[in-house]
């Protein structure tokens, strides 16, 4: 008799149904989440908009739990882009920043329980001091948990991402003596792999969009070559840990080729 698949403990029932969809050996490594919407989901109920981010909160934790629950080893979210700081207004910028760290604080129990550890990355030293400051007590308040990697995408962008990559080779190349070496054997993949943000992450297997936008906007432009796409209409404040699983049960679908032929 073919051994009934193990649901993992504190799914509903319908996370349960989907769950038992999955191929739970074929659970992506990596799921990237550009979380969009926030504003419509607002808007669309006379809300001002730092009412969309606030119950944006409840989507991060609930998106969390399923994935941790279900064994899902690293979590990467877009909180706010590079971008967000220059072309929002003044006030919902720092509404942002005072909601991320009432989460940090509240939320590392939550992560400790689920065995969560957080990470970030983005210029985390552009950010207000004092919210660098709790970034960092969360982090290290978590470094110990073994389960699921939580990556926050804070003041990220792609592009200046893989500026700082380049900078980082050649500082070090100077810095060790080897700059006659790397100006003879260029720059190769893996050394721009290691310098970036995400060095201590494999690359997403499946990046997911809200809000039915067809744009990666600037998030992990390297890291995303060969990740499957998964762009669903939900706005990212209705967003829960089923709509996760069925992102996860399209991706079981998929025929990833790498650049290669596939099956046929
Ligand atoms: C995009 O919606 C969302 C953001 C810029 C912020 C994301 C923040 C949260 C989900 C809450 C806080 C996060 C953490 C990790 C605690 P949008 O405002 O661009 O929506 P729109 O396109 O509908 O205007």
């Amino acid at each position: 008799m073919k051994p009934r698949t193990a649901i993992p403990e504190g799914l509903d029932q319908k996370e349960r149904e989907l769950f038992l969809t999955l191929d739970p050996k074929h659970l992506p490594r990596h799921i990237a989440i550009i979380m969009d919407g926030n504003g419509r989901w607002a808007r669309g109920r006379h809300l001002p908009r730092i009412a969309g981010h606030r119950s944006g909160v409840e989507s991060v934790r609930s998106t969390c739990e399923t994935a941790a629950r279900i064994g899902i080893p690293n979590l990467t979210l877009y909180a706010f882009s590079a971008e967000n700081w220059k072309r929002r207004p003044k006030t919902e910028v720092g509404f942002l920043m005072k909601l991320l760290v009432t989460y940090l604080k509240q939320e590392v129990a939550t992560l400790n329980k689920n065995n969560i550890r957080l990470e970030y990355i983005g210029r985390k030293h552009e950010l207000p001091e004092d919210v660098q400051a709790t970034m960092a007590w969360a982090r290290e308040a978590t470094a110990r948990n073994t389960g699921m990697t939580l990556t926050l995408a804070l003041n990220y962008g792609a592009r200046s991402e893989l500026a700082d990559a380049f900078s980082a080779i050649v500082e070090s190349a100077a810095k060790n003596g080897g700059l006659e070496h790397l100006r003879r054997k260029g720059i190769d993949e893996d050394a721009i792999s290691r310098h970036l943000y995400t060095a201590h992450l494999p690359d997403p297997d499946l990046v997911i969009r809200t809000s039915g936008e067809m744009r990666l906007s600037n998030f992990l432009l390297w890291q995303l070559a060969y990740s499957e796409i998964y762009v669903t209409d939900v706005l990212w404040p209705d967003f829960r840990g089923k709509h996760l699983l069925e992102a996860i049960a399209d991706f079981q679908k998929r025929e990833r080729r790498f650049g290669g032929l596939g099956k046929t």
